[in-house]
């Protein structure tokens, strides 16, 4: 089958056609992404240091049909070929999920199509099952982390997922946009403190810069970053030359983020007995999550296995909404298109 999925929840328009065969047992077989067009936003809010949404929401009104007659032009494949669309119902911008689900609901009813409601939260988790040859072993935790969410997950082999714990102020990725932001570095904060983080190179005459890690070793799985972020503010403002040690700070920023998120997972990894382990959003991009992640499953959990999306399905994507629509719509759940509705708070269950 061919699934059509469609992304508008911040500020990336994005369309994706995902092909998936039923194998001999019935069940599915290996995703395969044939198209992933994403028109992003970027350049436009990075004036405004972060997302207008009514700008958003104007510019995925100009795309989002080029976008998705990209989508089926480069996958080769005609509407009438299509099994179902995936539209992303929510959490997001409500004025940007509106465009993409206005556009979903009159394109499935024009070519008389059902409809796949995805989290969009829902969408970076299936992102880690694209393209993937070998059943996934659960249980799985998943550690979600973007722009808006900071999320510790418990997914059972039926692919019910539960919350262990989230962050009870800012997401990691926001934390990075924050610090960026104090430092006028530039939108989005999170691959520029990653930059600068990468080009510091430790020198004996160092400033002692030492921020904390806030919840390191709280009993729960939650997240807090607003006190890191307020205690690299309140350094910057003692320190004079901060200027001159922008790559510092980033490295300890960064590393303070990273601590956390990795010392959360693998506790979590360790209570619930994953026998996987995901990271998903935005900020799994991020090469030194990706590579301490690594380090720390392979010598504190043996035998576990790290699933990490390819890069170009852990910022906002189309494919993983394709993803989680192909189960979705497997397990037959499709929504009329009269009943369609974006809800911009939507909660995971
Ligand atoms: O998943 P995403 O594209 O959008 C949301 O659903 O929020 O995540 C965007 C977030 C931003 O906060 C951005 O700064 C962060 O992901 N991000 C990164 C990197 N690339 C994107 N953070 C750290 N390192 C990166 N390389
Ligand atoms: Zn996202």
């Amino acid at each position: 089958m061919y699934i059509l999925g469609i992304e508008s929840s911040c500020d990336e328009t994005a369309a994706s056609i995902i092909k998936v065969r039923r194998q001999p047992g019935g069940k599915l077989g290996k995703l395969e992404v044939l198209s992933n067009i994403i028109s992003s936003q970027i350049e436009i809010h990075k004036k405004y240091g972060g997302v207008v949404p009514e700008v958003a929401a104007r510019e995925h009104v100009l795309n989002v049909l080029p976008v998705i007659n990209e989508a089926l032009g480069k996958a080769g494949i005609k509407p009438s070929q299509l099994s179902a669309i995936g539209i992303t119902k929510g959490p997001g911008l409500i004025t940007s999920l509106i465009t993409g689900l206005e556009t979903a609901r009159s394109l499935a009813y024009a070519w008389k199509k059902p409809l796949v409601e995805v989290n969009h939260i829902a969408g970076h988790i299936y992102a880690n099952f694209i393209g993937r040859k070998e059943p996934i072993l659960f249980p799985a935790v998943i550690l979600t982390v973007s722009g808006g969410h900071t999320t510790l997950l418990l997914m059972d082999k039926s692919q019910k997922i539960r919350i262990l714990g989230e962050t009870r102020d800012d997401a990691a990725g926001e934390a990075y946009d924050k610090a960026a932001k104090m430092m006028d570095l530039g939108y989005p904060g999170g691959p520029i403190v990653a930059e600068y983080a990468n080009k510091y190179q430790k020198n004996p005459g160092d400033k002692k810069i030492i921020l904390p890690r806030p919840m390191l070793n709280s009993l729960d799985l939650d997240f807090s970053f607003s006190g890191l972020k307020t205690a690299l503010l309140y350094m910057l403002k003692q320190d004079k030359g901060w200027k001159k040690r922008i790559p510092q700070y980033c490295h300890e920023y960064q590393q303070a983020i990273l601590d956390i998120l990795i010392a959360k997972t693998v506790k979590a990894a360790r209570k619930y007995g994953a026998k996987t382990v995901m990271v998903t959003g935005g900020v799994s991009a991020n090469n030194e999550l990706r590579r301490q992640m690594e380090q720390d499953v392979m010598k504190n959990l043996p035998g576990v296995f790290l699933l990490i999306p390819e890069r170009q399905y852990t910022t906002d994507n189309a494919a993983m909404v394709a993803a989680a629509a192909v189960y979705l719509f497997d397990k037959g759940k499709t929504t009329d298109f009269r009943k369609l509705q974006v809800d911009s708070g939507l909660q995971l269950r």
